[in-house]
């Protein structure tokens, strides 16, 4: 049985040090395989945030896989974001944007979808392109039968009720049509700094809160999820903030069966 932390949207420049204690000192305790970080690791993108952000992943004790947000590209430095947008993620984080990492139970595939331009106003808008989906597809076919298939976003492929203001990312429909016939059984995912996990298309699209940052919307605490189990059963927990510690709060089980995952 595997264990894996996703957290997601720490937001450097906007982070609460009290709870970054709280957090290592869990991952401590729960001794995951893997760390995912699914984007939104700065607030604007600035060298000092990225040098606070790095000297937190060199605290992690365990591997960890980062992909970034549309937080991390620089929203007012334009000659940047246009020009050099991902200069700062190379030098400070990683030089691989979309990392791929193998393990015997699991494939975590990262997919960039942080854009500098949409034909949209809202910049913080993501998109998935019909190469990142292929290329996620590739992947998954070298993967062996009992292994988990996991991509991980920034941004959402699946929104509750009380979030639809926000926007799906684009070239939803495509991707997880595409991701269900690969076999995709998770994706993991940021951007709503909003907790929620949900079966979609037999798969399981599940999303974590802003793990660090006071950057809160109504209602939710910081968190992050654990993930347990194998390609057979998950169990989905979600750790939540309660002001002086993570504590697990929701667990949901989910079992793969012949129409894909289910919620038992
Ligand atoms: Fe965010
Ligand atoms: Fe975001």
């Amino acid at each position: 049985m595997t264990c894996i932390a996703h957290l997601s949207d720490l937001h450097f420049g906007r982070e609460l040090p009290s709870i970054i204690d709280g957090l290592l000192t869990s991952l401590d305790e729960l001794q995951p395989e893997l760390i995912i970080i699914s984007g939104d690791l700065t607030q604007r993108a600035k060298h000092r945030e990225f040098k606070d952000a790095q000297a937190f992943l060199n605290q992690l004790k365990q591997p960890y896989m980062i992909i970034p947000g549309n937080h991390d590209l620089s929203m007012y430095r334009l000659w940047e974001r246009f020009m050099y947008p991902w200069r700062k993620w190379r030098k400070y984080i990683s030089t691989d944007l979309e990392p791929v990492v193998q393990k015997n139970e699991f494939t975590a595939a990262g997919v960039n979808t942080a854009r500098r331009i949409g034909f949209y106003l809202d910049l913080s808008r993501g998109r998935i392109s019909q190469s990142q989906i292929n290329q996620v597809c590739q992947v998954f076919k070298q993967t062996a039968d009992d292994s988990l298939n996991i991509v991980v976003a920034h941004h959402p492929f699946w929104l509750p009720q009380s979030s639809l203001n926000r926007s799906l990312v684009g070239n939803r429909d495509n991707a997880l049509q595409a991701f269900s016939e690969a076999g995709v059984d998770l994706i993991l995912g940021g951007h709503v700094h909003l907790a929620y996990v949900e079966p979609v298309n037999g798969m399981i699209v599940s999303h974590a809160g802003t793990t660090t940052s006071h950057r809160l919307i109504a209602n939710q605490p910081n968190s992050f999820n654990v993930i347990k189990g194998d390609r057979h059963e998950l169990v989905m927990e979600q750790m939540e903030w309660t002001g002086h510690a993570f504590e697990c709060v929701e667990p949901n089980r989910f079992m793969r069966t012949d129409r894909g995952w289910q919620l038992q």
